[in-house]
């Protein structure tokens, strides 16, 4: 039986790096609060000039070599991003014009915290079908770009950078097994963008009004992330009868350490089993996935189960079952 399996693994972090500390000169806040509510240390930062498609290049650009695989053999390309590089065209179509995947499609996707999960699901179904051999799926997103670092409620949590994989095809038991997603349009109210779409062009008073940034109702949110993840992961363990034990890593969304703890509670997994980089790069959007098998590649062996998880903006969450490839 032919699935799609994730071969190799890149990512790009900007160098820059934002401290509490540093958020504690911009806005009413401490290391302690923000630590102990989020379990962030941590985030990068990508300069002025440079966009999402800056570092998607260069993430996908480290997943090619560690593969040793030519561009040119790329046929899809997908960009998961809420912070695309232009509102169009795709970043995916300047990441592959970029590297010289001349023979690459592509597109992007957007369902906020979910878009890397829903992309890697939609390009394993395309590999399966037999439409395209080799796909390159990128997170990445410039949060630092929709982010108002006068709000001390959004600052402090999320971070700019990018992480890729490259799947390919397989005859063997490995790869994407099987995935769940949901999603609810009236979470809209709770975490959106207000400005900048077509319902509201960007305008001085738009501007005026700081209305082109992340707007979150952190509590709301925080409390559907909680049950949401941990359900979604729950119903695809069960369906398969998967046990705790049967899983080598959780690999949940990195929103709230908090989130994620009682994430891995519900399923029954210590949190060694739990990937987790918050720390060091906070809430990354579409990267935080990649990035998590980014950090932990050394740890996995062939065969491991792995359960990626997440929740965000829509609402959109899911979780998917991936047998670690190599
Ligand atoms: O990835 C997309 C999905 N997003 C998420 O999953 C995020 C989910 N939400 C969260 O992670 C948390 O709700 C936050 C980290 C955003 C906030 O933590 P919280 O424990 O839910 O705090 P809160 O919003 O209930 O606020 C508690 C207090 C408030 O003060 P009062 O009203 O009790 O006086 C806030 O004004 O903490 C205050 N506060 C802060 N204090 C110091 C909010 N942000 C800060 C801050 N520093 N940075």
């Amino acid at each position: 039986m032919r699935s799609a399996a994730i071969t190799a693994v890149g990512a790009y972090l900007p160098e820059r790096k934002l401290t509490n500390a540093d958020l504690e000169k911009l806005v009413d806040t401490s290391d302690a609060w923000i630590i102990e509510r989020t379990g962030i240390r941590e985030r990068r930062i990508l300069g002025k000039g440079k966009g999402s498609a800056y570092m998607a290049i260069r993430a996908a650009q480290q997943a090619l070599e560690r593969r040793g695989m030519p561009a040119q053999e790329i046929d899809l390309i997908i960009v998961a991003t809420v912070t695309p590089e232009h509102p169009f065209p795709a970043t995916a179509n300047i990441v592959a014009n970029a590297i010289g995947a001349k023979r690459a499609w592509g597109f992007d996707t957007e369902a906020a915290c979910s878009s890397f999960l829903y992309a890697l699901s939609v390009a394993a179904d395309i590999i399966v079908a037999g439409r395209v051999e080799r796909a390159l799926i990128i997170g990445s997103d410039k949060m630092s770009s929709i982010i108002d670092y006068r709000d001390r409620a959004t600052c402090v949590i999320f971070g700019d950078g990018a992480g890729a994989v490259l799947l390919e095809p397989t005859e063997e038991p490995v790869g994407v097994m099987d995935y769940l997603h949901q999603a609810d349009g009236s979470g809209c109210v709770h975490l959106h963008m207000k400005a900048g779409g077509s319902v509201l062009p960007p305008s001085v008073r738009t501007v005026r009004n700081r209305l082109h940034y992340v707007y979150q109702e952190g509590r709301q949110v925080f409390k559907h992330a909680v049950v949401q993840m941990a359900s979604v992961a729950e119903q695809l363990m069960r369906k398969h009868g998967l046990r705790p034990e049967d899983i080598a890593y959780f690999v949940p969304h990195q929103a709230n350490l908090r989130i994620i703890e009682a994430a891995a509670q519900r399923l029954g997994l210590p949190m060694e089993k739990v990937m987790v980089n918050i720390d060091r790069y906070g809430n990354t959007t579409s990267a935080t996935l990649p990035l998590c098998l980014y950090d932990y590649e050394s740890r996995l062996k062939r065969g491991d189960n792995l359960i990626l998880a997440s929740f965000g903006g829509g609402f959109t969450w899911g979780a998917l079952w991936l047998r670690w490839a190599y």
